[in-house]
Formats: C-alpha cells, sequence, structure tokens
C-alpha cells in the first residue's frame, strides 16, 4: 500500500505545475488584498487573443474521424510581417492562460525579435477536451491523450496559421516550453524538424525515464536544496518521519499533531498518517521547484528564497525533542500554505484532488511517462522507498484499466541516443529536482545545455526581475542569441530556395 500510494505521488510531482492553475487564481485576489501593492510586479499585463482550431481527435488512425477545438492564444503586437518569427509554446498539463502568464520571458522578448507569440493548449487540459467534459469519464477516450497526438496537433496547428495568416507564409518558428512542455517543445523539433527551425526546452527532464538516470536523483537535489538554506535543515526533516511515527502512535498524539498543523481533517489512523507524510513530502517537494530569489506566486503565493524562511523553522540540534522537532515542521509547511495568512486550515489532500489536470497527468504517467523515484534516507532526507513498478502498473490499471509501458519514452524519443538531431537548448536550474532527468551537459554544438546554477524550475522562462541573479540573465541572454541565429538561418536558405 505504501509504496503503491507514494509511487503516486513521485509520479505526480510534474502535474503540480498544472493543479496550481486553480490555487493561483483563488490566491491571487487574496494576496493582493492583504500584501497591497506586491513589491515585485512590474509585469506588464499580457494581452492575446483566442482563438480555437478543429483539430482531429486521432492522428494516427482512420476510423475515429471526430474533431475537438484546440484552444490557443495569439499575440501580434510585435510581429513584423512579413515573415517575422513565430514563438510557439508547446502547452503542457494544464491551463493554457495559465502557462502563457508564467511565461514572461517570451512576452520579453516578442518586441526585440519582431516575434508573433501563439500558446497552444495541450489536448484533454483546459478548454481543450475532445470530447467535452465526459473527456475524462471513459478511458476509452483518454486513449487519445498522448504526447505523439500533442506533437501531432501542435504540427498541424502550425502548418495551418502558416497557410492561414497574411505573411506568415516563410516565418520561421520556434517552439519553446517548460517542464513537460520543455519536453514537448524538445520531442517537437525531433520529430517535425520541418515545423520548427528550434527549441527551447526549460526544465525538460527527458531522461527522467526507466534506466535513464539513478531513480534518487530527483529527491537529492531536494535534499541539497534544504541543506544548504538553513543549519541542519535537511536532518531536521529526515528525523521527522520518526518523530511522527512515534508521536502518532498515541491517540493524544494523534490530536496534538491535528491541532499543531491545524489540519482542516483530524488525522485518526495509520492510514491518515501514510497521506499526511506524503503530502509533507511533497510540500517539500514543491518547495525546491519553486525556490526563487523573489517573492511570487508560482504553486503557491511565497516569500523570496521560500526554502530559507522554511529552514528558519528547523535549525534544530540533535536534543531536539519530537514535540519541539514537529512545532517547526509545522511552521514550516504553513510558510508553504499560509504565506498570505489567509489559510483557515491545511487540508493533506489537496494535492489528491481529481482536477482534470491531475487525471490527465496521471493517465500520462500510467501510459508512456513512466518516471521511476526512489529514496534511501541516507543521500536523501526521505524515508527509504524502492520504486516498484509491479506496484505502480496495478495502481494504474486500478485506476485506468491500462499498464503503463516503462520503455515506451526512450522507443519513441530516443532515450539519450539525440545527438542526430540539431537546435535544442536544454537549460536547467541547479535548484530544480527535475534537473536530474535533464540534459545537464552539451552533446554537439547545436544540441546546448544552459546551466542556471541558482535556479529553480523553468526561472528563466520568468518575467525578469531585479533579484534575478547573474546566471539566469545570461542563460537568457544566449537563448535569444540562438533564437537570432536560428531566425537568420532559416532566413538566408529560405531566400536562396529556387522558389523565392
Ligand atoms: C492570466 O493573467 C490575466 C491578466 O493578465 C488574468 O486575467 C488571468 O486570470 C490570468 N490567468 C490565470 C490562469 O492565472
Ligand atoms: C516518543 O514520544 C514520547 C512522547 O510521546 C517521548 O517521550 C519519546 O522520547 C519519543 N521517543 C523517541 C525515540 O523519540
Ligand atoms: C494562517 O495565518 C493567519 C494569519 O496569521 C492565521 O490567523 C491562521 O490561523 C493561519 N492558518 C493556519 C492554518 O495556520
Ligand atoms: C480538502 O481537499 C479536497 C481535495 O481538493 C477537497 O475535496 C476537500 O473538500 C478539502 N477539505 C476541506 C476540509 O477543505
Ligand atoms: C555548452 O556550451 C555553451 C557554449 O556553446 C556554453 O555556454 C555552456 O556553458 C555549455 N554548457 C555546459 C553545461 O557546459
Amino acid at each position: 500500500m505504501r509504496t503503491q500510494v507514494s509511487d503516486r505521488a513521485a509520479a505526480t510531482c510534474i502535474l503540480m505545475l498544472c493543479l496550481v492553475c486553480l490555487h493561483v487564481t483563488a490566491l491571487k485576489s487574496q494576496l493582493f488584498t492583504r500584501l497591497g501593492a506586491l513589491p515585485y510586479s512590474p509585469e506588464p499585463p499580457v494581452s492575446y487573443k483566442t482563438f480555437y482550431f478543429d483539430q482531429k481527435i486521432d492522428h494516427f488512425g482512420f476510423l475515429e474521424d471526430g474533431t475537438f477545438k484546440q484552444r490557443y492564444l495569439l499575440s501580434d503586437k510585435y510581429w513584423q510581417q512579413p515573415g517575422g518569427p513565430i514563438l510557439f509554446y508547446t502547452g503542457n498539463e494544464g491551463d493554457i492562460t495559465w502557462f502563457c502568464n508564467n511565461t514572461g520571458f517570451m512576452w520579453e522578448i516578442a518586441e526585440e525579435l519582431g516575434a508573433m507569440l501563439v500558446f497552444a493548449e495541450h489536448r484533454y487540459y483546459g478548454e481543450s477536451l475532445p470530447f467535452g467534459p465526459d473527456s475524462y469519464s471513459d478511458s476509452k477516450h483518454l486513449n487519445y491523450l498522448t504526447s505523439e497526438q500533442a506533437l501531432a496537433d501542435f504540427a498541424v496547428l502550425i502548418q495551418n496559421l502558416k497557410g492561414s495568416l497574411p505573411g506568415a507564409q516563410h516565418s520561421p518558428v520556434i517552439a519553446v516550453g517548460g517542464s513537460y512542455g520543455g519536453m514537448l517543445s524538445a520531442w517537437f523539433r525531433m520529430k517535425y524538424p520541418h515545423v520548427v527551425v528550434g527549441a527551447l526546452a526549460s526544465s525538460a527532464p527527458i531522461w527522467q525515464f526507466t534506466g535513464m538516470v539513478p531513480c534518487g536523483d530527483f529527491y537529492k537535489i531536494v535534499t541539497q536544496d534544504f541543506a544548504k538554506s538553513g543549519h541542519n535543515c535537511d536532518a531536521s526533516i529526515r528525523k521527522s518521519w520518526k518523530a511522527i511515527n512515534n508521536v502518532s502512535s498515541t491517540v493524544s498524539g494523534l490530536q496534538w499533531l491535528s491541532e499543531e498543523f491545524s489540519l482542516c481533517a483530524p488525522l485518526k489512523n495509520k492510514n491518515d498518517i501514510f497521506t499526511f507524510k506524503s503530502w509533507l513530502q511533497e510540500t517539500w517537494v514543491n518547495l525546491a521547484m519553486v525556490d526563487y530569489p523573489y517573492e511570487a506566486n508560482f504553486l503557491q503565493p511565497l516569500p523570496r528564497w521560500p526554502i530559507q524562511v522554511v529552514c528558519k523553522y528547523l535549525s534544530f540540534d540533535s536534543a531536539v525533542s519530537d514535540y519541539q522537532l514537529l512545532q517547526g515542521v509545522s511552521q514550516a509547511a504553513k510558510v508553504y500554505y499560509n504565506y498570505t495568512g489567509s489559510s483557515p486550515c491545511l487540508n493533506t489532500s489537496q494535492t489528491a484532488t481529481s482536477s482534470l489536470g491531475y487525471l490527465g497527468w496521471f493517465y500520462q504517467a500510467c501510459t508512456e511517462m513512466v518516471m521511476p523515484m526512489c529514496t534511501d534516507g541516507v543521500q536523501d532526507m526521505f524515508e527509504p522507498e524502492e520504486w516498484n513498478f509491479q506496484a505502480f502498473s496495478d495502481e494504474c490499471y486500478a485506476m485506468f484499466g491500462v499498464r503503463p509501458r516503462a520503455d515506451w519514452a526512450g522507443a519513441v524519443y530516443g532515450g539519450k541516443e539525440i545527438s542526430s538531431h540539431s537546435n535544442i537548448i536544454f537549460s536547467n536550474g541547479g535548484l530544480d529536482p527535475w534537473a536530474s532527468g535533464g540534459v545537464t551537459s552539451n552533446i554537439s554544438h547545436s544540441l546546448v545545455s544552459i546551466m542556471i546554477p541558482d535556479g529553480a524550475h523553468h526561472l528563466d522562462l520568468r518575467y525578469s526581475n531585479d533579484l534575478d541573479p547573474p546566471s539566469v540573465r545570461a542563460a537568457r541572454a544566449l537563448e535569444v542569441k540562438s533564437f537570432r541565429e536560428w531566425i537568420k538561418k532559416a532566413k538566408k536558405t529560405h531566400c536562396a530556395a529556387p522558389t523565392h
């Protein structure tokens, strides 16, 4: 049981990126009420037009001939016609407007590149549901929720835009994406090099799959982030699991824990404690993903360098009692869940919601996106747990009636054998646990890795900020330089063509 539920937690990490849409919108207004004008908010409002494109439900077979309306957002304010470049965001597991809002980098470089911006929603997320609200009700429908279908959607959409927008026929297109969206942008360039001249794959763990990287690397990075953010911070968290087990062994201890953590629903039994620990583990992982150098509202509204703030409550020495330690853990968790002061209670099933993003991503993790994760409690600060594919597979079968194909992602996208491709930038943050599955060294002159040592999850895609470390400024500059080279080369190729 333990393994199964925990496997789920591991496999759903990326998906945090999408669950969040709901939180973010709900909390934004509260944040503004409490803090008034945010000190860091020179972010210009984004402005785009929303369109819907009739997309084939199944690109790869001919029996299902239906279509669905794929949502995409378009901004041509700075587009230089004819032939100005198109920056195309390959949408991931959530509402595309939320990704659009959180990809300030594209908005900031549109003018200097004279680029049109397009943000394409991934099928089965946001409003792009092939079978309407029923999309998730029948696993037969979910059969068309694959990255291959999503890439085909993007290709068909781009071909259509080029054919229908005056002045776009010869526009070079560059794919941009973060996280799973970054994996898609890299794969898009690999599979459709005639459609995009290059790709920026930010924090894209394209090697997080079976047999490609050690399963423990992900949680090692999480642990390192805490280790370097405060005295004994990782050690305290490592100790907290036993403390929870001990304290929760009595009825009064359970009650104390529930009250100390201000839980919405009191802990009653072993099962609740298991959920509670998984929830805490996910909290630390999420903090590692969003350890940004400035106050930000990505997964949750958080202070600048939130792990440092969290670690202030966790700097215990070895004599600390279980109760003191857990009091610190509770205060630390509340930095994440109650920074705005507007949470009445903490909900340990918050990440188990059946929102569309959650189900969609979990289905993808249960089919072709199998990402093994494990912990040993020594090199990381978590309870030891091996990767158990069979247990994971059984859980997928129980949930969706499908079993994962552990090796498919490697077979279809090449795994580590990608050197024959070109024009892809893989950027990764040293603080981001997903860097564990990322491309972190240069593969060839045009498959380039950019490391941002003090960056968390796709920091480079966010709006620039006065508190940005030099490493992310340098990364963005290098990215734009490559964009310009790709665009220039595409124009030259086109001009040399006899048809011109
Ligand atoms: C995106 O930003 C706009 C304002 O520019 C806002 O109205 C909208 O609610 C945001 N969407 C999400 C999902 O955060
Ligand atoms: C377990 O908790 C009790 C109080 O409930 C405490 O006295 C004891 O020291 C704890 N044991 C360990 C090993 O920390
Ligand atoms: C969140 O913070 C507010 C303001 O400090 C406080 O009143 C409230 O009790 C806190 N909620 C939780 C769950 O701790
Ligand atoms: C806790 O979260 C779950 C999932 O989002 C929700 O169904 C439930 O109502 C929440 N409980 C409370 C007390 O807020
Ligand atoms: C890859 O090469 C580029 C120069 O093309 C360099 O700036 C970058 O630091 C290299 N990346 C790594 C991870 O060494």
